[in-house]
């Protein structure tokens, strides 16, 4: 008996496992129930009471020492197969990046934020829309060059139907369906027929305002306008009001910010002027209101209207509005 143990665990000591192969024949022959240490229990039972009492706890630690070894055998090959299924695909990325939101939501979104707090909703409209909702509802007369201020898409089998050139079609759609007061705001992608440059794209983003109400004036658009700029460039941004003209709104006024890079003493995000350009706005004009149904003795209102990428550009000092559309990691990845 003595013989046989010591043989065992001589055997034992020098025993390794690289395959399951290797694993399921070690468990047959030293675990089953037709294994070595079950032969050995048997023989156990037919020796003498002397021997019984010398083997007894021999035998037993040699069964323990056994079932440790298949574990941890079985460990260590199940460890090593999941290294192997995680390398054996050398094309995959040991660091999956998970990409980010695109720099124009993420200014969208924060503008969006600010105009909530205010009391605006968000409204929605097509980017396929017809000549009425566009243009002639905004009291652009047929055939006034202002329509040329905004180069148009137009389909070609039906002139009446156009890619909208600015949001101003969901202030349309949104009076032309409902009672005041309104106040919305109103993001989406608008189109022009322009050489796309560095400062200039075919297609870009707009977020425009409107607030129409009983006994709503200028000094309301200036306010809101005040609060957005600070909310969104920072305490201490000055406001400009500059003279302007949309057919839509009367008075009209292009919106500058006192340039938050240099404080306004003049850099080249300025131009040296000390102010930036952000928006259009003004008063709706009342032909505006009567062609949406809406009793311009009774009501006014305000509007306004600003470019994404432009805000974008201004607040990350990026100079190519290309970057936008042309999905470059190296760029994206910086927001
Ligand atoms: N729709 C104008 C544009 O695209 C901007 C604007 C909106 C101006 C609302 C005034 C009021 O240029």
């Amino acid at each position: 008996m003595r013989d046989k143990i010591d043989l065992i665990k001589k055997e034992l000591a020098n025993i390794s496992v690289s395959t399951a192969q290797e694993l399921e024949s070690f468990r047959l022959t030293y675990i089953s129930r037709k294994g070595v240490i079950s032969n050995l229990f048997d023989e156990f039972k037919t020796i003498s009471s002397d021997q019984k009492k010398e083997f007894g706890g021999t035998i037993n630690q040699l069964k323990q020492d056994v079932q440790t070894k298949f574990k941890s055998f079985s460990n260590e090959l199940s460890s090593k197969e999941s290294n192997e299924t995680h390398y054996s695909d050398v094309t995959l990325p040991d660091n999956i990046n998970k990409g980010s939101v695109h720099p124009l939501t993420q200014v969208k979104n924060r503008i969006i934020q600010i105009f909530e707090r205010q009391g605006f909703n968000v409204s929605d409209g097509p980017e396929i829309e017809d000549d009425w909702h566009n243009f002639t509802a905004l009291n652009f007369p047929e055939n006034h060059p202002a329509r040329d201020m905004q180069d148009t898409y137009f389909l070609k089998k039906n002139p009446d139907i156009l890619l909208r050139t600015h949001t101003s079609n969901v202030q349309t759609r949104l009076m032309e369906h409902g009672t005041p007061p309104f106040r919305s705001i109103m993001p989406g992608r608008v189109y022009r027929n322009e050489a796309i440059s560095a400062r200039a794209h075919c297609f870009f983003n707009q977020i425009e305002g409107l607030y129409v109400d009983k006994g709503v004036s200028f000094k309301d658009l200036k306010q809101t306008i005040y609060h957005f700029a600070t909310a969104f460039f920072g305490e201490g941004t000055q406001i400009r009001f500059r003279p302007s003209y949309f057919p839509f709104t009367e008075p009209s006024a292009e919106i500058d910010i006192s340039c938050f890079i240099c404080g306004g003493d003049g850099c080249k995000i300025c131009k040296n002027s000390g102010w930036v350009e952000i928006g259009g706005s003004g008063m709706v004009d009342p032909n505006v209101l009567e062609n949406c149904g809406i009793d311009a003795k009774e009501y006014s209102g305000f509007a306004f209207g600003m470019g994404v990428e432009r805000m974008t550009m201004l607040k990350y000092q990026i100079d190519d509005i290309r970057l936008f559309s042309e999905n470059d990691v190296r760029f994206l990845n910086q927001f």
